[in-house]
């Protein structure tokens, strides 16, 4: 039987790169995905391809690599995947499911815990020597603070537990869970409509996948609803965000702070509408990634991506 072939077009931990290649012939080559005519080219032989989110799989790549059988994606978010057209080819998607969450739920702590507090808005004027401890003495504690989620998935529900560790009081909107939903009562969270999550909240997180319904969830108008002196946070998806409509309301004062992991357009381009915007933490997109989190997102995915490849073919 000929060897089976594994194209890695996006970063991926050396020893689960180095246990898939124990096995198969393995092209890794962390920069593929800036190159679209090398990737398609790469993935003519390949039987699998493992990604992260900028890797877009879709009719283009499938086109271009008619042996493949399995996608193995380094993450969760399966908004690069033309889902349909891999099922339509019997292609295989397996997702890093849970093996990010915690580093998700970390950082949504941990940023909600920076805003609230914004006593690190002074390292050049302390260094110069300056004494900004009058301006800076009203940061607010988390403690009793009331945590909002949109999306009460995997990582909605973690973040939960983090929060109510530090003393927060949680509620949450998802319309996959009616207000009686058992999961509601075992996480301590309180179920409401999104506008009340949105109403109520000192502090708002997303965690949604990117889809029709969820596309420009939160607009002007539903900004509008939060309270002045909430701060938001997405660690879900772009687009999921009016970013204009975000930078406006921070600048009108409307809203205490926000952090975006992702964006519409990854990277953003120079002179966007979130350039210069106060109280606002950008991070390109690395919520879910820390050392712990790429070790165990890339050794289960070598293991699922090998098991699928050895399995008889349905
Ligand atoms: N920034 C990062 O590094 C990073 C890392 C991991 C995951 N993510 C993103 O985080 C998001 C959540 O991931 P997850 O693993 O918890 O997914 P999940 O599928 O476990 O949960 C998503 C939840 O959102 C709910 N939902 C769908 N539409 C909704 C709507 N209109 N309003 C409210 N809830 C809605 C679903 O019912 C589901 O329960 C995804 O978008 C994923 O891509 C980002």
């Amino acid at each position: 039987m000929t060897q089976r072939r594994i194209v890695i077009t996006e970063f991926m931990d050396a020893g689960a790169v180095q246990s898939l290649r124990a096995r198969f012939e393995v092209r890794y080559e962390p920069t593929l995905v800036d190159d679209s005519a090398a990737l398609h080219a790469a993935v003519a032989g390949a039987d699998a391809v493992v990604v992260r989110n900028r890797t877009q799989v879709n009719a283009a790549l499938l086109a271009a690599a008619p042996r493949l059988r399995v996608v193995g994606r380094l993450g969760v978010g399966l908004d690069n995947i033309d889902l349909e057209r891999c099922k339509a080819r019997n292609v295989t998607v397996i997702p890093a499911t849970g093996a990010n969450a915690q580093a998700v739920a970390e950082y949504v702590v941990g940023t909600a815990m920076l805003l609230l507090r914004g006593a690190y808005r002074a390292t050049d004027e302390v260094a110069a020597g300056r004494w900004p401890r009058t301006r800076l003495s009203e940061g607010r504690e988390i403690r009793g603070k009331c945590l909002g989620l949109i999306g009460f998935g995997g990582i909605g529900q973690l973040t939960a537990t983090l929060a109510q560790a530090v003393g927060m009081r949680v509620a949450g909107y998802d319309p996959a869970f009616d207000a009686g939903a058992a999961v509601w009562a075992a996480q301590g969270v309180e179920p409401l409509a999104l506008d009340a999550v949105l109403a109520c909240a000192d502090v708002v997180s997303l965690h949604v996948p990117l889809v029709d319904s969820t596309r420009n969830l939160i607009d002007a108008a539903r900004l509008a609803r939060m309270k002045r002196d909430a701060v938001l946070i997405n660690t879900s998806r772009g687009g999921i965000v009016d970013e204009a409509a975000l930078a406006r309301a921070l600048v009108a004062g409307e809203l205490a702070g926000a952090a975006l992991d992702v964006f519409a357009h990854e990277p953003l381009v120079a002179g966007s509408a979130l350039a210069g915007t106060p109280n606002l933490l950008l991070t390109p997109h690395v919520a879910g990634v820390t050392a712990e989190s790429n070790e165990r997102v890339s050794s289960l995915i070598a293991q699922r991506v090998a098991e699928a490849l050895e399995a008889p073919r349905r």
